[in-house]
């Protein structure tokens, strides 16, 4: 649909910026943190101040801070490790690590930005793993506790919680992202048992929260890449709809609706991978009832029905983004309408413009974006002023088409792009950037770690200041 004029963005309208604590703060032995699964993963690694520096945000979080109120930013979404408040995981309360997220939201709110925290982005207490992680069902009694901390610690501070970070990437992509398989034998039975412990743990957490904190919002964070199919045989239809279900429904019903998606939980039972559901569970899922979904979109994904053999799969597995392929389910496709980047992501503004119209369509909820950006190598000019241009155009691109969701009727509460300042990619490292805010340090070269803003963050700051009337130059179509 075409408009001739569009709307402004909400008063509101929270516009800010993402980071996750191991991919930001370092400091990784101090003040009493404990070791989580993505340290003891990195512990023999060459490139290792990755993580154990990172962009030192534990120490210059204030400065960080103030630079993100200098470009106007209205919130700052971030998340809390949960090996800093409970350095095995369930055990003692870590007092120091406590105090740290007291002082980062103090500052937060000292800058009228809104704390928006996760509670745990894919950075699980080694202790827990080397008890079963999530396979073990007493992980979600921990995560329970854990969560209860934190809202009993900062809930008269934080209104806005996320879960979980993309659970649906941890069950898909899980060795990258610190969740590991048990030697069951059946190592997918066993992450489809993993993903229902995780389940159980955010069905819980959102029901407390609303328990203790009445006025607080919570929702899920998952990662939604709308499906296309690759042409418009019925075939190809059918498996766009089954991986669209597999990949983002069967975790977005779960949190919305509190029950699993049929058609995945038909993939599930064909293939023998249903996990064990105890008397209760079913209930406890029911229970919870999210206030908002969040969500991190990078691209759509194309597929085409599957031709029964491996010509279904990728020629190359790759990371979060890429098509797989997974025979009996789907093929593998690229888009041929859609550039991809530097890394073979495929960059589709329109499709964020339908993955709102899908959420909104299924959920009748409102939307936070917690995560959109461009990974790209962005290198210094002499004058020491980094001018990302290329991010500038993809942000742009993205918030037209957030514009016209919001023009068909889409309730969107916010624009959190992923990075506000740059941190260690999963899969890249230090040199693949994201950030609003330029860090000086390399993937094993640590250098000042000095702060520059980049060219988009003055971008950034004139859409927040103008409500995005400066996006008006474009025409409000959506050709
Ligand atoms: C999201 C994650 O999946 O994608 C982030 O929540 C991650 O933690 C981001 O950094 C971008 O991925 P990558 O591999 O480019 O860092």
């Amino acid at each position: 649909m075409q408009y001739r004029e569009l709307p402004a963005f909400p008063t509101d309208f929270f516009w800010g910026g993402s980071t996750s604590a191991y991919q930001v703060e370092g400091a990784v032995e101090e003040d009493g943190k404990g070791r989580s699964v993505i340290d003891a993963n990195n512990e023999g690694r060459a490139d290792r101040t990755g993580y154990t520096v990172a962009s030192d945000h534990y120490h210059r979080y204030a400065e960080d801070i103030a630079l993100m109120a200098e470009i106007g930013f209205r919130a700052y979404r971030f998340s809390i490790a949960w090996t800093r408040i409970i350095p095995d995981g369930d055990g003692e309360i870590n007092p120091l690590g406590v105090a740290h997220y007291h002082a980062v939201i103090d500052e937060l709110l000292a800058h009228g930005i809104e704390p928006i925290v996760t509670m745990y982005h894919f950075d699980l207490p080694q202790a827990l793993a080397e008890k079963g992680g999530w396979s073990n069902r007493a992980t979600a009694d921990a995560f329970v506790r854990y969560a209860e901390v934190l809202y009993r610690e900062y809930g008269d501070k934080v209104r806005w919680w996320l879960t979980i970070n993309e659970q649906n990437m941890m069950i898909l992509h899980g060795t990258a992202l610190g969740v590991s398989a048990t030697d069951s034998g059946d190592a997918k039975r066993d992450l489809y048992q993993q993903n229902h412990h995780m389940f159980l743990a955010q069905s819980r957490a959102m029901a407390l929260c609303h328990r203790l904190l009445p006025e607080a919002k919570i929702g899920p964070a998952p990662n939604i890449a709308f499906v296309y199919p690759a042409s418009s045989r019925p075939e190809d239809v059918v498996a766009a709809d089954d991986w669209n279900a597999v990949r983002n429904w069967l975790y977005t019903d779960l949190a919305v609706h509190g029950r699993y998606n049929s058609l995945a939980w038909a993939y599930l039972v064909e293939r023998g991978w249903e996990p064990t559901i105890e008397p209760g569970d079913l209930a406890d899922l029911a229970s919870a009832r999210p206030d908002f979904v969040a969500f991190n979109y990078y691209a759509t994904q194309t597929v085409a029905a599957s031709t029964g053999t491996d010509a279904d799969l990728a020629a190359r597995p790759g990371d979060q983004q890429m098509v797989r392929g997974e025979v009996g389910l789907y093929r593998a496709t690229q888009n041929p309408n859609l550039p991809t980047n530097a890394f073979g992501w495929e960059i589709d503004p329109v499709g964020f413009r339908t993955t709102f119209r899908a959420l909104w369509d299924r959920y009748r909820l409102p939307l936070l974006v917690t995560e959109n950006g461009l990974g790209a190598f962005d290198t210094p000019e002499e004058d020491g002023s980094i001018r990302d241009d290329y991010r500038i155009d993809y942000l742009q691109r993205h918030l037209e088409q957030m514009r016209l969701a919001l023009a068909d009727g889409v309730e969107v509460l916010g624009y959190c792009p992923w990075s506000a300042i740059d941190l260690i990619s999963t899969h890249q490292g230090a040199s693949k950037r994201y950030g609003f805010i330029y860090v000086d340090r390399g993937d094993d070269d640590v250098r000042t770690l000095a702060r520059t803003r980049k060219k988009s963050s003055y971008w950034y700051a004139d859409v927040i200041a103008t409500r995005g009337r400066t996006l008006d130059a474009v025409a409000s179509t959506d050709a």
